[in-house]
């Protein structure tokens, strides 16, 4: 078992990372006053976690989780059990579910402690680091949100036997990013190996605690998200204009691999990086998704870019790649961005 600290404004929070310790750490948690929040999916998968005979509460599955509806039913648990705002809320599920207990968390009794316990690869290595909590307002994402930091993350790769490969490869990409903006290592993970079936769990370990340091760096230069940490989303421009103009039938992680070698093949063009790391990058893209589905058309993808919120002035302010570790931000003017989509 591995931990480390991170200092956030509000709180310094630790998180560990081991298999199979959830149980013995949740049936200590249950002498005090505590919640159990999680969704249908978890609690049928993983029955055995849940200590019996405690206060216990379910979310959607998935991103109907991130609603007005069930955050307020929530609030209203919690009021009818008599929760005071020393109760733990302990969150075992997703990003989802942790976005929207986070966010529920910080608004009872104006902020509770909460222990997120996260089970998706994304969530993991990614999400459940920088305390961002949020959900959707009218179809839109990430609307409303807090930052609000749990007390303690707990990370049992152990929940990663049950996901699907539709969730490890997004869970991958995203961690790929971040080797991409900051650890070559964990980029050569990538690089170097053919097939990404059959992962261990010791591979998970390496991904997951190589991944959190270079989210626990942006976090610590730019927590509330004001200048570098921006860089996070890399690829996530014509990422997220493929995810929504494909109706959300490309799945975010693949939608943003595309994104990733879009970056690449535009840095190169711009004369930023140099064709060999493009390549390199196209290639480990197609290793994660060997049979890639048939982009939207183009025309969709610039209407959605040109919604996106680093868009001002006809210009965007577009994530490129200089070399693997170093990414800079570019005014682009759309006109340009909309070019070399077509070229892509
Ligand atoms: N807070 C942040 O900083 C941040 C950053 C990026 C993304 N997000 C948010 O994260 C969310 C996506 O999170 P996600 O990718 O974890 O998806 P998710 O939470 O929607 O979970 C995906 C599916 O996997 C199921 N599942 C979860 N764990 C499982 C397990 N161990 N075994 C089997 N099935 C399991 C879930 O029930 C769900 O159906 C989005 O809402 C996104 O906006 C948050
Ligand atoms: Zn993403």
């Amino acid at each position: 078992m591995t931990s480390f600290y991170v200092n956030s404004r509000q709180r310094k929070y630790k998180v560990t990372i081991g298999i199979s310790f959830l149980s013995s750490v949740f049936r200590k948690f249950s002498t005090q006053p505590c919640i159990f929040v999680s969704t249908p999916s978890i609690q049928k998968i993983h029955p055995q976690i849940f200590p019996p005979n405690m206060p216990f509460f379910l979310f959607p599955d998935g991103e109907l989780a991130k609603e007005w509806g069930p955050v307020e039913k929530f609030l209203a648990y919690l009021s009818d059990i008599g929760a005071s705002r020393k109760s733990i809320c302990i969150a075992v599920g997703g990003g989802a579910l942790g976005d929207a207990c986070g966010f529920a968390a910080s608004l009872y009794h104006r902020g509770m402690p909460w222990v997120y316990c996260p089970t998706t690869l994304l969530s993991q290595a990614d999400t459940c680091l920088g305390g961002k909590t949020a959900i959707n307002i009218a179809h839109t994402k990430n609307v409303a949100g807090t930052f609000y930091p749990p007390m303690q993350v707990l990370i049992d790769l152990s929940f990663l036997k049950t996901l699907s490969q539709r969730e490890i490869r997004s869970g991958l990409v995203e961690i790929w990013k971040h080797g991409l903006l900051k650890d070559k290592k964990l980029y050569l993970f990538f690089a170097k190996r053919s097939s990404f079936k059959n992962l261990k769990i010791s591979d998970y370990e390496f991904l997951v605690s190589r991944s959190l340091r270079v989210k626990k760096w942006y976090v610590k230069q730019d927590e509330r998200e004001e200048n570098v940490r921006v860089h996070l989303n890399l690829g996530h421009t014509l990422g997220d204009a493929i995810e929504a103009a494909s109706h959300y039938e490309i799945p975010h992680g693949e939608a943003v691999a595309h994104g990733l070698v879009y970056s690449a093949f535009l840095s190169h063009k711009l004369g930023l990086c140099q064709k060999k790391t493009a390549l390199e990058i196209q290639k480990i893209a197609k290793k994660l998704f060997p049979q890639s589905r048939q982009l939207p058309p183009v025309k969709a993808l610039i209407k959605k870019i040109k919604m996106d919120k680093k868009a001002s002035d006809g210009k965007i302010h577009f994530l490129c790649i200089k070399e693997i570790g170093l990414i800079v931000q570019k005014p682009l003017p759309i006109e340009l961005i909309s070019h070399l989509i077509r070229a892509f």
